[in-house]
């Protein structure tokens, strides 16, 4: 947004704060947008259709009207292009967040979500998962966006009365709310709550239909590479059953 040109109305500096403050439990979200993804896009469409067609009932989880494909989409060779977009990403997230490098992202699941007009997913969270995300192959204006609620419902009990004109800073938002934007992949903890919103676009048939793509991952050891660790209070590192004589 261009800024007045007028010399009195340029903004105020940032104050200069005499007490220190650091900022604390912060959740992450990462996203990207994928190269290519027209013609990516173009390709799963036609594979996920022809999948819905041969199973139109598909399962019912955090879905309200809209059709949920089975949940082994990692295994069907024709969407490769697009799990091992996610892979590369997981890869990227590792390093950004310092994982061990003995350690590496496993795919549990992953499946396709059609949602027609007034579809929707209710708020849910991924148990079991590391890092969730959605990749975004149709959507339509209106088609129902996702968005994330602080799992820390106490910060919510006393929210403060903010000076005139001055916007809420991060930390106190409650929720967070992404456009579903095609070709976009998008990952959070699994822990994080989220759901989408009511498709509620206007045009008619499949033109007006929210498809997208959900996944889950884990974190493990490289087979051979597992490191014993000995975290906590001196614990001499872990032990199984079998270690015991
Ligand atoms: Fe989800």
């Amino acid at each position: 947004m261009a800024r007045h040109s007028d010399k009195n109305k340029q903004p105020k500096p940032p104050i200069q704060l005499k007490t220190a403050r650091e900022m604390f439990f912060s959740t992450p979200i990462y996203f990207k947008d994928l190269p290519n993804s027209k013609e990516l896009n173009k390709h799963l469409l036609k594979h996920i259709k022809k999948w819905k067609k041969e199973d139109e009932k598909g399962i019912i989880r955090s879905n309200a009207l809209g059709w949920h494909s089975a949940v082994d989409m990692h295994h069907k060779e024709e969407y490769n292009p697009l799990t091992k977009e996610l892979f590369k990403m997981q890869q990227e997230i590792y390093e950004a967040e310092g994982y061990h490098p003995n350690t590496e992202p496993i795919c549990d699941n992953m499946w396709a979500n059609v949602n027609y007009k007034y579809s929707s997913n209710r708020n849910h969270v991924h148990p079991g998962a590391q890092w969730s995300g959605v990749y975004y192959i149709k959507s339509p204006e209106n088609c129902g966006h996702i968005w994330f609620t602080d799992p820390c419902g106490e910060r919510h009990i006393d929210l403060p009365i903010m000076a005139d004109k001055q916007q809420k800073p991060v930390h106190y938002w409650r929720e967070v709310h992404y456009q579903p934007i095609e070709g976009r992949l998008l990952m959070f903890p699994g822990w994080l709550t989220h759901e989408v919103a009511q498709n509620m676009s206007n045009l008619k048939g499949e033109k007006g239909w929210r498809v997208s793509v959900s996944f889950n991952f884990k974190q493990r050891w490289k087979r051979g590479m597992y490191v014993a660790r000995n975290d906590g209070h001196d614990n001499k590192g872990e032990r199984n059953f079998d270690s015991i004589k």
